[in-house]
This record gives C-alpha cells, structure tokens and sequence, in this order.
C-alpha cells in the first residue's frame, strides 16, 4: 500500500481513513507498507534513502514496535547490496553458547555434534548486509569478536584456522540505551563508537500522534484484505482515543489491536465500543505502573526520568502550541535549556492541526 498524505488541516472530526488521500507511488518500493506522515518518520526516510547508497555502519534505537526491523530491511532494500541477503541475527534470543557459531560457522569436528563444515551468518550474508537485532544483550566476550569482524572484516570459524574475509555491512538494533549501558560497564565502549557511526531514533509512537490514524486505516486495509471483509471506516471518537492512548508496545501493539477487532467484528464501522477499556480509558497498562512501582528487575532510573521529563517537554510544549517561551515558563526552566532538552529527545512538533 501507499504512504498516505493526510490533509493539511486535520482535526479531530475529519480523521475518518476516507478523508485520507494517498498519494501515489512512493519513491522507492522499499518504503511499500511503511507508514509515516509525520515530520520525524519523513526525516528517518530520507536519512534511510541518504545513507542507503554507502557501506556506512546503523545503529537503530528505539522502543520495542516503533520499526527497527522494519528500517532496517528499507535500508537493504534502497541499498545496491538488494538482491544480495539480508541476514538477521538475534542476538538476546539466540542461546549464548550457540551466539559464537551462529556469527561465524564451525569445521568438522570442533565440538561434538558438528558433524561437517557450516557457514556463519557473517559468511552468508557476504555480499549483502547483516542485522545484528537487540546487540544490546550480546556477552562482552562476543562483543571482542564482532568488533574484530567490523574493524577488520575477516574472522575464523569455530575450530579453523583459516581466516575469512567478509563484506557484508552492518545494520544494528537495541532497544536499549547504549551509551548508558557502556557507562554501566556492560557494552564495550570501542564497540560502540564502531557502531555509532549514523544513528538513527526510532521516535515512540506516542511522540507522532499523527501518524495514527494513517496507521490505523493501513491495518484495517491489510486484514480487511487477508481476512476477506470490508474495510472499516473508524468513528472520530475512536480515532480519538486511539490517538491519545500511549501505546507503550507502540505499532506493533496498535496493529495487533486492529487485527483483533477485524477478525472478531462484522461490520463497517469502528466504533469506541469495539476498543478494550485500557484503550477507552487511556490507562497506562497496569504491567508498566508495576515495572515502575515494584518490579522485580527494577527499571533503569535514567531512562524513568527521561521519559517523564520527555512527557512533561511534550505536555507543556502542546499545551502551548509549541511556543518554546511559554512553554519554558510553564516548566519554569530557561528557554536554552527547554531547547536543549527538545534537541536531545528529537521532539517535533507534529505536522496536522489536533
Ligand atoms: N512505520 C510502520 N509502518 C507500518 N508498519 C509498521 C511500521 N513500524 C512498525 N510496523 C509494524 O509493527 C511491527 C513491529 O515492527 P518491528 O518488528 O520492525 O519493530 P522493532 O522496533 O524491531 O521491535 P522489537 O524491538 O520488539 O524487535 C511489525 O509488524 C511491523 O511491520
Ligand atoms: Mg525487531
């Protein structure tokens, strides 16, 4: 499907989808099915179609749903290495023990059960890119190789001697905040500085609001398409709701929604009554208030008063129509710092009129 274009002005009485206009191919394919209208989401697509070209290393950040892995295949895809494989490894889901011959194969023989030769997945994906997902929870003593891999392109098999060049380039992906975690002595820092070469923030989807509704009516097109029914038109105060709940699982927390409320609905409408009661209520989910409260991990402190300050930035900013003075006199700091403070966190003002 198409990006869509919203109308200049959208209120909240006109954010039916049928008030929608697409707008055409997109520039390249490899944006098909990604959504985003909003300032922040246009500029991490031309960041995508700028840094495609080159063999410079990603590091994306953000939330988990906000579209890592969704970025990073446009980025393949916009890329000359399309055509090429992209291969994905996880590195917090795949068993630490397994991580080292994952990443780099094993001869006959190296350990019991490696019956023949294996390529890794750095020698499967020479020629095109590799994705390392969550490298936030890979070990320190993984991380040594990887580094040697990205500095110097070449590595051995478990249990070979011959060393191997590779040219795949690099895409990486956390949800973490990596910086903090060097600071906490769990990420090597040389590895990070490799890594940091372009980042690029996925923004939460609670901090573009507008791309919601564009959202919303692509999922009700997807499973309305799979599910074989009609594509719902959403009332105005559902799309309410749905734009002002914080969605903490953000897209693929609202794209789970609508597929449920596709398959289980007959009918043509989307109405607040077809939305669970955390959505109607504007909850924040009860797991999150306890993660917070009492969780038995804990939360990082730093990243709980980040995203409150990011909130109270937000709040104060929209409150104010973006008037950076007023907004720093309601939050009672100096218009530098607010400035500061809206630089660091990415913040936008969104593109319609809400
Ligand atoms: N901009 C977007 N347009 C359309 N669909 C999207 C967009 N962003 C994310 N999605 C969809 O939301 C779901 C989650 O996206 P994705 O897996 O890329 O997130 P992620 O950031 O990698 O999450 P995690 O950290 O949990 O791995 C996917 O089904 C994806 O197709
Ligand atoms: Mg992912």
């Amino acid at each position: 499907m198409d990006r869509y274009l919203g109308k200049n002005s959208m209120s909240s009485s006109n954010l039916t989808p049928n008030k929608i206009i697409p707008i055409g191919p997109t520039p390249s394919p490899a944006f098909k099915d990604i959504i985003g209208q909003s300032p922040s989401m246009k500029k991490i697509f031309r960041m995508v179609e700028k840094v495609a070209g080159s063999d410079t290393t990603i590091l994306l950040n953000g939330e988990t749903g906000t579209g890592k892995g969704v970025i990073a295949r446009a980025i393949h895809e916009c890329s000359p290495r399309r055509g090429k494989p992209l291969v994905q490894i996880n590195c917090g889901a795949t068993p630490e023990g397994l991580l080292e011959s994952e990443f780099f194969g094993y001869r006959r023989g190296a350990f019991t059960g490696a019956v023949s030769d294996k390529p890794g997945k750095f020698e499967i994906a020479n020629g095109g890119t590799i994705f390392l997902d969550e490298i936030g929870d890979m070990s320190t003593d993984l991380q040594v190789k990887v580094l040697r891999v990205l500095e110097e392109g070449e590595f051995e098999r478990v249990g070979g001697r011959e060393t191997i060049k590779v040219d795949a380039r690099i895409i990486a992906a956390t949800h973490r905040d990596l910086e903090e975690e060097v600071q906490k002595g769990h990420f090597r820092e040389d590895l990070f500085y490799r890594l940091y070469v372009i980042p690029i923030m996925l923004p939460a989807l609670r901090e573009r609001k507008n791309d919601i509704p564009f959202l919303v009516h692509h999922f009700l097109e997807e499973f309305a398409r799979k599910n074989q029914k009609r594509i719902m038109n959403v009332a105005p105060d559902a799309m309410q709701l749905l734009m002002s709940y914080p969605w903490y699982g953000n897209v693929r927390e609202l794209k789970n929604l609508i597929e449920r409320i596709v398959v289980l609905k007959d009918g043509d409408a989307l109405g607040v009554e077809d939305l669970p009661e955390k959505v109607r209520l504007g909850e924040m989910p009860v797991g999150r208030r306890r993660d917070a409260a009492e969780g038995e991990e804990g939360i990082s402190f730093q990243t709980a008063v980040s995203e409150f300050e990011k909130a109270l930035i937000l709040s104060a900013l929209e409150k104010t129509n973006w008037v950076k003075n007023r907004a720093a006199d309601l939050l009672q700091i100096k218009r530098t710092t607010l400035v500061e403070k809206i630089k660091r966190y990415q913040l936008e003002k969104p593109a319609g009129d809400l």
